[in-house]
């Protein structure tokens, strides 16, 4: 299937590990020029990639920064996917102020950021946004008080973008890992056993997935392929959801 995708300018967020940088380099290998953004200077990115901008979205000014950049480089902007972001440990009790602040900063308040200063570049032709939720923000996960409630006002940012530009023909959508092998999630299950364990209990298929089998929905999303699908999750989770 032809997505039409090329020459469609593409910012990524998180391009240098895990889902972001599969779907960045899945968008280079479907001809989008694509710049890729991420926090460690050096982090390494896809081949092929038009421009790479370093900024810890969490700093003052960071969003405006990474998205002039990208227009700069690309000379406007067709479609934004927002995928950095991580989940954190922590409770109602032992959360920290702290704690609240980055992660709602990390996973949600750049997430509104780069959203709003993105959307007048995608005006100009219709174009399509992404941002990476999490299974977590429906199906609580224990001890990630701060990441699952980002996540879920996310969802709920980006389902409401999607009504207020949906006239532009500007497309907002959701995807939502389960338990996808990045660094992060080898982190919290950095063994075989330990990952065929949770899987036996909680993932349908049976295994975890790797970042490269959510790629290609991601391209089809962001692509101009995708003309009536709009505030919607797709969740990628190997059956691990519970609703419908
Ligand atoms: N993998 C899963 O199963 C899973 C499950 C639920 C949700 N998700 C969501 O999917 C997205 C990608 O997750 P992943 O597991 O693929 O993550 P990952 O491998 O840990 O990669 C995270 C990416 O985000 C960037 N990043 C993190 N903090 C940043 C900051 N403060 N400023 C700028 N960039 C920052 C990282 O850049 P640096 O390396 O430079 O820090 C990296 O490129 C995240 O939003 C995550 O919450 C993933």
């Amino acid at each position: 299937m032809d997505l039409g995708l090329d020459g469609w300018r593409v910012l990524v967020t998180g391009a240098t590990s895990g889902v972001g940088r599969a779907i960045a380099s899945e968008l280079v290998v479907e001809g989008a020029e694509v710049v890729g953004a991420a926090r460690t200077e050096g982090g390494e990115m896809p081949e092929g990639l038009r421009d790479r901008v370093y900024e810890d979205v969490v700093a003052d000014g960071a969003e405006q920064r990474i998205v002039d950049a990208a227009v700069a480089s690309l000379g406007g902007l067709d479609a934004i996917v927002c995928a950095a972001g991580r989940g954190l440990h922590g409770s109602l009790e032992s959360a920290s102020e702290e704690l609240w602040r980055e992660g709602l900063e990390l996973n949600l308040l750049s997430v509104a950021r780069l959203l709003r200063l993105s959307v007048p570049h995608l005006r100009e032709r219709g174009g399509r946004a992404l941002v990476l939720t999490a299974l977590t923000g429906t199906e609580p996960r224990p001890d990630h008080i701060v990441s699952n409630t980002a996540k879920a006002g996310a969802a709920a940012l980006a389902k409401t973008v999607s009504r207020e530009v949906a006239a532009d023909g500007i497309l907002v959508n959701c995807l939502a890992p389960g338990r996808l092998l990045s660094w992060q999630v080898r982190r919290n299950f950095p063994t075989e056993e330990e990952r065929a364990a949770f899987a036996e209990q909680h993932i349908p298929v049976g295994r975890f997935g790797e970042p490269a089998e959510a790629a290609p929905f991601a391209a089809l999303l962001v692509s101009p392929r995708n003309t009536y699908v709009t505030g919607q999750t797709l969740h990628v989770d190997g059956g691990m959801s519970h609703g419908p």
